[in-house]
């Protein structure tokens, strides 16, 4: 007979943890009596960090009383509490390798569904006291589960669990568990696992990227980019020819040394160019999206002079026809999508390149039907890069529609001709040029652009996986839990300077040596202040992976499933070379 042994409730609280404070609710304590379990919670139960976990779906945590037994012989430990675990309902029987995703039980007065497995989350480490236990509940394939409150009531330990009804598929939590975390992901279980209704959102969302990333054999199955790069590290490149765009923009032609083609990238991609300008005591390493068109065996990119930029200044000061620079293989998953969906390219400033780059391949399928939109801010005439290009590549469209909004007109720029409107690029002037809702909608330029469009494009009923962003910066951090996360501008970590490799942060610009006192690269981001995203800390849930443009890494412990080739999972790893990460 499956029971309930302890029921366990916990309000948030906030716990000192690594010179940081966390808002947690993992500390679960049990209850005398019985507890009125609803919609969103047990009664006296809560959640510090509702982003990730908590809601409907996520309303009762179960664990096992086979896997405290588990756990103690494994840590040597005389007694866990219940609710050590940071579940609700601690139960005897209910088996991870038993229990399906969608069955239903009865307990006490009220009635659940089974969600989905734990969320593998940094905090169980920090109330187990072990670090890796997010890693461990996976790799021992011991998570517990999720519940949903189908209909409320009272419960209370002693209660008896009833199934009484199994849900679709016969998915347990234990298969789908290693089903996103373990290295294989069978695509016939994903469509499976896709087809339980009862499985929560989330993971939805994660099983459906993973189905992606199997129907693309180049990609990870985790990947933020859209193939593994055509070379590691970096490369040579010789300039071919330079041209100035705008006042501040200039593009610089890039090839092979020896004249060979370069390998064709994908239409939004950027490169990362390191540049050793004589007088610098490190070497410049920044990210440029390739504007120009696939194929031909070159790559060109666009650089905007920026008032005491020191990359950006070099390149337009010093780097002429006949130089050589670095620079990585093509990479990011800001990509433009295959397919015959209207696609929006909306840009602002320099953030033009990358979508340029997907308006000339749109341009090469000029026969197809697919309807295109041109939609760009620039300040005036003088800062507008690319305008006779642009409209080139728009007159080899079948269907293609162009608004070019000037936010501070010259005198002499000519409405109409150069421009269509003074003003920025929002929604209401989407919604008067007819772009349709159910179009692909690729977005580049300053924060705030991405942020208002963004925001605005969702309000206005546009699905989220149809909105793809490119930010000319470091990614919007996560820091689940976290209570005043660092905002201080990247820095080198504080104290005396390590002796290790050298450690370059692509995006934020910044080249500082490893130092011995970090167990992983993630903790060494914390301390120079660059913006990191992450969840478990223990190699599990990918959120850290991030792009290794050069070098190499040591892991320690392993990550359960690799991160695609090209790629670091930052939370478990160490450098062993000088490296650059982007981020
Ligand atoms: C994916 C990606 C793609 C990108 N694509 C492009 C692209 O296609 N084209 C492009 O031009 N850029 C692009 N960028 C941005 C590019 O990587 C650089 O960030 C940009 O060129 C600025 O580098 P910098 O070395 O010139 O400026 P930095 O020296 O790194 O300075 C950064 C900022 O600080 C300001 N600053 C620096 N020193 C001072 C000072 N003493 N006082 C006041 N302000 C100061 C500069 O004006 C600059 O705005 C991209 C970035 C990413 C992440
Ligand atoms: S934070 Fe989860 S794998 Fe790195």
């Amino acid at each position: 007979m499956n029971t309930v042994i302890s029921v366990n409730v916990g309000l948030p609280r906030e716990v000192p943890w690594q010179g940081k404070v966390v808002r947690t609710a993992v500390w679960k304590e049990p209850v005398a009596g019985r507890v009125m379990a609803r919609r969103l919670n047990l009664a006296g139960d809560g959640q510090g960090d509702l982003a990730g976990h908590g809601g409907e779906h996520r309303a009762v945590m179960v664990y096992q009383l086979e896997s405290y037994r588990h756990w103690q012989n494994h840590f040597q430990a005389a007694d866990f509490p219940y609710g050590q675990f940071g579940e609700n309902l601690t139960v005897d029987g209910l088996a991870d390798t038993d229990v399906c995703i969608g069955d239903r039980y009865r307990i006490g007065g009220a009635m659940f569904e089974v969600t989905q497995p734990r969320v593998t989350c940094y905090r169980v480490g920090i109330r187990t006291g072990h670090a890796d236990m997010p890693a461990l509940l996976v790799s021992h394939q011991r998570p517990g589960f999720y519940l949903r409150v189908i209909e409320e009531g009272e419960i209370g330990a002693g209660d008896e669990i009833v199934k009484i009804a199994e849900g679709p598929e016969r998915i347990s939590v234990a298969t789908i568990n290693a089903l996103l975390y373990l290295p294989d992901h069978p695509r016939e279980t994903l469509e499976r696992a896709l087809r339980i209704p009862a499985l929560s959102q989330g993971w939805q969302g994660s099983l459906r990227a993973l189905l992606a990333a199997a129907e693309d054999s180049n990609a990870g199955p985790h990947a933020t980019q859209a193939a593994a790069p055509q070379w590691p590290g970096f490369r040579p490149l010789k300039i071919v020819s330079t041209c100035n765009e705008s006042d501040d923009v200039r593009s610089f032609v890039l090839g092979a040394p020896d004249g060979s083609p370069l390998p064709e990238a994908l239409p939004g991609q950027y490169l990362v160019v390191r540049l050793r300008p004589p007088q610098a005591a490190l070497p410049l390493v920044r990210n440029y999206s390739l504007s120009g068109p696939q194929g031909g065996g070159l790559y060109r990119i666009s650089v905007k002079r920026e008032a005491h930029g020191a990359a950006s200044g070099y390149l337009h000061a010093s780097m002429k026809a006949g130089d050589v620079l670095e620079a990585s293989a093509p990479r990011g998953g800001f990509t433009l999508l295959a397919g015959t969906a209207p696609a929006v390219l909306l840009s602002a400033g320099i953030g033009i390149t990358p979508v340029l780059a997907m308006l000339h391949a749109l341009a090469k399928e000029a026969s197809s039907s697919r309807q295109v939109w041109w939609v760009h801010g620039a300040r005036n005439g003088k800062r507008h890069p690319f305008a006779a290009e642009a409209h080139r590549l728009l007159a080899a469209l079948k269907t293609g529609k162009a608004f070019t909004a000037y936010s501070q007109p010259d005198a002499d720029d000519r409405l109409g001709e150069q421009y269509d409107g003074a003003g920025r690029v929002d929604i209401p002037l989407l919604q008067r040029l007819d772009v349709p809702q159910d179009a692909d909608f690729y977005l580049c330029g300053p924060a705030g652009f991405i942020d208002a469009l963004t925001a605005g494009l969702k309000l206005w009923g546009v699905a989220s996986a149809n909105i793809h962003t490119e930010a000319f910066g470091p990614a919007a951090p996560m820091t689940p839990g976290i209570v005043n996360p660092d905002q201080e501008p990247p820095h080198a970590p504080e104290g005396q300077a390590g002796a290790g490799p050298g450690v370059t942060f692509t995006r934020s610009g910044l080249t500082v040596p490893w130092g011995d006192g970090y167990n992983s690269l993630l903790e060494f981001a914390e301390a120079c202040s660059v913006p990191v995203r992450w969840a478990c800390r223990a190699g599990v849930c990918h959120n850290c992976e991030s792009a290794l443009i050069g070098g190499e890494v040591r892991y320690s412990p392993d990550p359960l499933d690799p991160p695609a080739d090209g790629n670091v999972l930052i939370c478990c790893s160490t450098p062993v070379s000088e490296i650059q990460l982007d981020l």
